[in-house]
């Protein structure tokens, strides 16, 4: 092993440009603060994944992801991962509700980049581009890069879960840079890492369910994989 986070770990592989990553059924919220653990989550997140990535690279998005190999694990490109974690916000919710005093739902006129440093001990606090430019984990031309790259791959997403009856309010993805320098995305994308609302009641099928101690969270990581066969036609 060469990596363990809170919801995965990553294995070495004989190849010194792939790895293994592992998705775990722990779960934890505001900053492992709240820990628990989720039946099914990590076969889930990893098939949900599987299918995000495969679907963003047939549509021309470059990812880490190579192949799945069992329920649990994946086999994806090694990264350096960027520390930043890139929201993308299209309805207000959650962190960005609180700081800014508005209520959870609210249709965004404009796509909201939010940018946090991914540092456990500091609360992966939000900071801006010139913050991260000054700490040197990118530059302003790579920042312009990271958002056109999260930008398209949002224009995506709202398509695919809009077909599947549900809305993108909000999510976060992590990039990497390869061997030679390319920037692509990597770690996953899932409930654990959406928001994402029933188009018709409004119902949460995502992990604030266990933040918010909502109940039937199994189902919902369930419900988003079934909705997403349904529409790949898997
Ligand atoms: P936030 O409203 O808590 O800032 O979260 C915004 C989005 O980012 C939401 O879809 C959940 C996701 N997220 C993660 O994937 N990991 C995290 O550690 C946090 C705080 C949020």
């Amino acid at each position: 092993m060469l990596y363990e986070g809170k919801a995965k770990q990553i294995f070495e592989t004989n190849n010194p440009n792939e790895v293994i990553v592992r998705f775990k059924d722990d779960a934890t919220a505001f900053n492992a603060q709240k820990r628990g653990s989720v039946d099914l989550k990590g076969e889930m997140n990893n098939a949900i994944t599987t299918l995000i990535f495969e679907y963003l690279s047939q549509k021309g998005i470059a990812t880490h992801f190579i192949k799945q190999l069992d329920e649990r694990e994946q086999l994806v490109k090694k990264v350096n991962i960027i520390p930043l974690e890139m929201v993308v916000r299209n309805y207000s919710a959650g962190s960005m509700a609180k700081r800014l005093g508005v209520e959870e739902g609210i249709k965004s006129p404009v796509t909201i980049f939010d940018l946090c440093l991914k540092n456990d001990e500091l609360g992966d606090p939000l900071i801006n581009d010139h913050h991260a430019v000054f700490l040197g984990v990118a530059t302003y031309e790579e920042l312009d890069e990271m958002y056109e790259l999260t930008s398209d791959i949002n224009d995506i997403l709202i398509e695919l879960f809009g077909r599947m009856n549900i809305i993108l309010v909000d999510f976060k993805i992590e990039l990497g840079k390869t061997a030679d320098g390319k920037i692509i995305l990597a770690d996953e994308i899932s409930p654990d890492t959406c928001r994402l609302w029933d188009k018709e009641t409004m119902k949460k099928l995502d992990k604030d369910r266990f933040r918010r101690d909502l109940g039937e969270v199994t189902e919902a990581y369930v419900e988003i994989y079934e909705r997403l066969k349904k529409v790949l036609g898997k």
